[in-house]
């Protein structure tokens, strides 16, 4: 044999090899993504907490602890035990309880906050941003509710309560657990988290964290001793403008967003359940990018704190571009063509100058639930407050057809 057949034998085998190779990897790859797109089955919510018998109206609280949570002082806990003494309905990890607030100047608000630890037989838990004010010339003043609760609620105060409520829940599957919080939208999560690593011992669980720095991070020593106790729970701090002195690896995993390339690297191919929740804008970039890495659409899970338009691949019901539609507000005497740029009925009818009592604007209290005289509305998503048949939440909805509200 010839040197020059000898070498093309060698490079032949060499090619060869490498085909074979590569033929597997991409096989193997290929597995993985079917079983991402696939899925492992519904989830199976037998090991979550029943829905148990909650309470009608309003209930009576009273504030048992009071807690600040991060460097800054800007989350606060609170830990609420009913009045009556009577033992708590179980909630889902991921819902939320209902304040209605009554600020000694000022009327009466209405705000929805997520329950933030695993469900007890004995007590609540909330915690909450304070919302600053962000303008001097207080165009943007410092958030009602949120103050009144830093300032003025603590151990001994009473609040009123509506019982936990809420569709974004933890699913009872055992496939993977991804949590995607940004700032204060780790609240929900932290429950799920807790739950999960207390009921589900063998799921593995990932928090992916985003917040500009370390004095952002709530119940940073808590999250660190679960990662140090469970070998299942992955955390991952994601700083967008850490402080000059913070070090990547000691006190943060990630600099910058939570963004699909750092999930790419970080996850396995594998069929989790993704659960988000944070900004509007955090929201707005991930739900789409996990449709596209072809996470399946009831595998991705999220909630905005407030009126959120967050954009899916799914077919979007008709009638939220429907220009031209006429809206009566039959007890305002006003008759109006809708306009698609208002966003939402609520504020349309404000535009509009008809008043609709609100509380959360995200369809999560039925404060804004109003009568439909006659026509129909569509949900962007399916509202977490179910209204009542024959009315509509009008912070969440947009007109379908003409429409006559009773406002
Ligand atoms: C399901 C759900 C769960 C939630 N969970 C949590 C939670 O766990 N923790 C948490 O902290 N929050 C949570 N929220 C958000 C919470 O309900 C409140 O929206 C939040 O606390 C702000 O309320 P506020 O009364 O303090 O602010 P608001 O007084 O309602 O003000 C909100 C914003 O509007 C601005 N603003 C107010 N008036 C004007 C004006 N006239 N002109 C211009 N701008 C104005 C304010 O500057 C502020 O930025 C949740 C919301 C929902 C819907
Ligand atoms: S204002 Fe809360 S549901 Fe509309």
């Amino acid at each position: 044999m010839t040197s020059l057949a000898l070498l093309l034998w060698i490079v032949g085998a060499i090619v060869l090899q490498l085909t074979v190779f590569l033929g597997i990897a991409f096989w193997r790859h290929w597995q993985d993504y079917r079983a991402l797109r696939v899925g492992a089955g519904p989830a199976v919510p037998t090991l979550l907490p029943a829905e148990g018998a909650a309470w009608q109206g309003w209930r009576s609280f009273r504030i048992e602890r009071k807690e600040v949570e991060d460097v800054d002082g800007c989350v606060c806990s609170f830990y609420l035990q009913p009045v009556d003494g009577e033992p708590l309905p179980p909630f889902r990890p991921g819902q939320f309880l209902t304040l209605h607030l009554e600020p000694p100047a000022g009327e009466a608000l209405v705000r929805c906050y997520s329950l933030s630890d695993s469900p007890a037989a004995d007590h609540y838990r909330i915690s909450v941003k304070r919302v600053p004010a962000t303008d001097v010339t207080a165009a943007t003043p410092a958030g009602r509710a949120s103050s009144f609760l830093h300032d003025r609620i603590g151990v001994g105060s009473l609040l009123q309560v509506r019982a936990p409520a809420g569709h974004f829940c933890l699913d009872g599957s055992d496939d993977p657990l991804v949590l995607l919080a940004g700032g204060i939208g780790i609240t929900p999560l932290l429950s799920m988290l807790a739950w999960s690593l207390e009921r589900q011992p063998g799921r593995e669980v990932w928090l992916f964290y985003g917040v500009r720095n370390g004095r952002e991070v709530v119940r940073r020593a808590q999250l660190e001793a679960l990662a140090e106790k469970h070998p299942n729970f992955h955390l991952h701090l994601c700083f967008s403008a850490p402080l000059p002195q913070e070090m990547p690896g000691r006190d943060y995993r990630h600099r910058g967003r939570i963004e699909l390339p750092l999930l790419r690297l970080e996850l396995p191919l594998a069929p989790a359940h993704f659960y988000l929740c944070g900004p509007t804008a955090m929201l707005e970039s991930l739900v789409p990018a996990l449709e596209d890495w072809g996470v399946p659409d009831e595998r991705i899970h999220f909630e905005a704190f407030g009126p959120a338009s967050v954009r899916r691949k799914a077919p979007q019901p008709p009638g939220e571009s429907a220009a031209g539609l006429v809206v009566s507000f039959v007890r305002s005497g006003k008759e109006v063509r809708w306009q698609p740029e208002a966003g939402s009925l609520l504020a349309f009818a404000e535009a509009n100058g008809v008043r609709i009592d609100s509380g959360c604007r995200a369809g999560g209290c039925g404060t804004c639930q109003t009568k439909i005289v006659a026509g129909e509305v569509a949900y962007r998503q399916a509202p977490d407050f179910d209204p009542q048949p024959g009315s509509c939440l009008p912070c969440v909805c947009t007109p379908k057809t003409h429409l006559s509200l009773e406002a």
